[in-house]
């Protein structure tokens, strides 16, 4: 390249020596000029093949960048195809295991053993209750409904206090009935993890429904208001106090995704468990019941009050199978009979034997078929103390004494001692016959 020293080293003497050397120099400028010409293109091309090579490399890592989040993508799909679903499962949902059951794996609650296995029976108890409850078997057509339907047409058959009786009764039990049986396979069944137990709850959620079938029987037989009977639980206050009572503890483990295994649910399920068995069907039923009975004792609606002693019967053998399951889970799980779970029992108890109380007042102001609200009452704090009993709670009523105490007689009956001369006596299903 030339540089200010190349022109000033060169000398001039003559135009003609002039004009050779402008040409020269005209020359080795050109020729300089071409070369950093060609220099310069030599040096872009490089660049461009350069910031070629990188953007195909960019390209490339992109490419590759996608490929693979691509595989991972297809590989987790397929991982969670195959998996199993993580759901919070209940206890029987799990995958079941091959292994043959023993009667120590069984429990009442929080049973991780295979619960299709019916034996070997942990609980004769249960088991015993199922075969009863079956032997049991009855069906509200069977009942003669003649002579009530006379009555309840006839201008002075009944006055209107008995009236009342009739249609409040129904009016409760048409739907506390279908409170239980909803209770019972919605909420109870999954969370008891036993299958002989489970068999008898299948038993009285059908004895649940005939019961509820024999109270449409009595409605639609005796031609009343069926909007009027039904909606009862809604529209009378102390129907509707004993109803909404209930159902909040039907709420809480009705949810699908409520599962039991920590102290708090478990003690949930206990209150349920207490709620039904001992305060609704061992409770709420027994003002009604004893109304009814009373009735038919004195020849007044006796198909209705037959119906009535069919239900108690069976009644009374869900109240018994109730308290069995509250006092194994108790057994089973002594850390959940603490201080304040008696105590929460306790107040259950003596809240709903209040609003039975209630009831009782609401459905005789005055005396009516040898009883009144004080009578009723006792009776009451009388029932009371037994459920308190029965579940391992001191007594709340001291000194409380049966009034009726033919109630005990009916609950009690056996099928050869017949108290309504009517067809229970003879009333016997395949399981329970003798074939001699
Ligand atoms: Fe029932
Ligand atoms: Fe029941």
């Amino acid at each position: 390249m030339l540089s200010w020293d190349d022109y000033e080293d060169t000398p001039t003497s003559s135009p003609a020596d002039q004009a050779v050397v402008g040409a020269a120099v005209q020359q080795t400028l050109e020729a300089q000029e071409a070369k950093a010409a060609a220099e310069r293109e030599a040096a872009l091309r490089a660049i461009a093949a350069k910031e070629a090579e990188a953007q195909a490399a960019q390209q490339a890592a992109a490419q590759q960048a996608a490929a693979e989040a691509q595989a991972a993508q297809q590989a987790a799909q397929q991982a969670a195809e195959s998996a199993p679903a993580q759901t919070v499962a209940p206890v029987d949902d799990e995958p079941v295991s091959t292994e043959r059951v023993t009667v120590d794996q069984k429990a009442m609650i929080n049973c991780r053993a295979d619960l299709n296995q019916l034996v070997p029976f942990k609980y004769e108890w249960a088991w015993q209750k199922y075969l009863d409850g079956c032997a049991n078997h009855w069906m509200p057509q069977e009942v003669n409904m003649t002579s009530d339907i006379a009555l309840w047409k006839s201008e002075d058959g009944l006055s209107d206090d008995e009236r009342t009786i009739v249609k409040r009764s129904l009016g409760f039990f048409s739907t506390a009935d279908s409170l239980v049986a909803n209770n019972l396979v919605l909420a109870i069944y999954r969370l008891i993890t036993n299958p002989e137990c489970r068999q008898y709850l299948l038993r009285q959620a059908f004895e649940e429904a005939i019961h509820t079938h024999a109270y449409q029987y009595c409605i639609e037989s005796l031609g009343m208001d069926e909007g009027e009977i039904f909606n009862m639980y809604h529209e009378v206050p102390t129907v509707a106090e004993k109803a909404s009572w209930a159902l909040k503890y039907t709420k809480e483990i009705n949810d699908p995704g409520f599962t039991t295994g920590t102290v708090d649910t478990d003690k949930t399920l206990l209150k349920n468990l207490i709620a039904y068995y001992c305060v609704l069907e061992g409770i709420f039923f027994y003002c009604g019941f004893t109304q009814i009975l009373s009735m038919g004792r004195r020849n007044k609606m006796t198909g209705t009050s037959e119906q009535f002693q069919y239900i108690l019967r069976d009644e009374s053998m869900h109240v018994n199978f109730g308290i069995d399951v509250i006092n194994q889970i108790k057994l089973e799980n002594p850390h959940l009979w603490d201080e304040e779970m008696q105590s929460a029992a306790r107040s259950m108890i003596l809240e709903g034997t209040t609003l039975e109380v209630g009831y009782a007042r609401d459905t005789m102001p005055r005396g009516v078929l040898g009883m009144n609200a004080n009578m009723m009452e006792e009776y009451l704090q009388f029932i009371a103390n037994r459920r308190l009993a029965q579940i391992g709670l001191a007594e709340q009523y001291p000194g409380v004494k049966n009034p009726f105490p033919w109630m005990s007689e009916i609950m009690d009956l056996k099928k050869e001692k017949n108290f309504f001369e009517t067809r229970v006596t003879d009333y016997q299903t395949g399981g329970a016959l003798t074939w001699d």
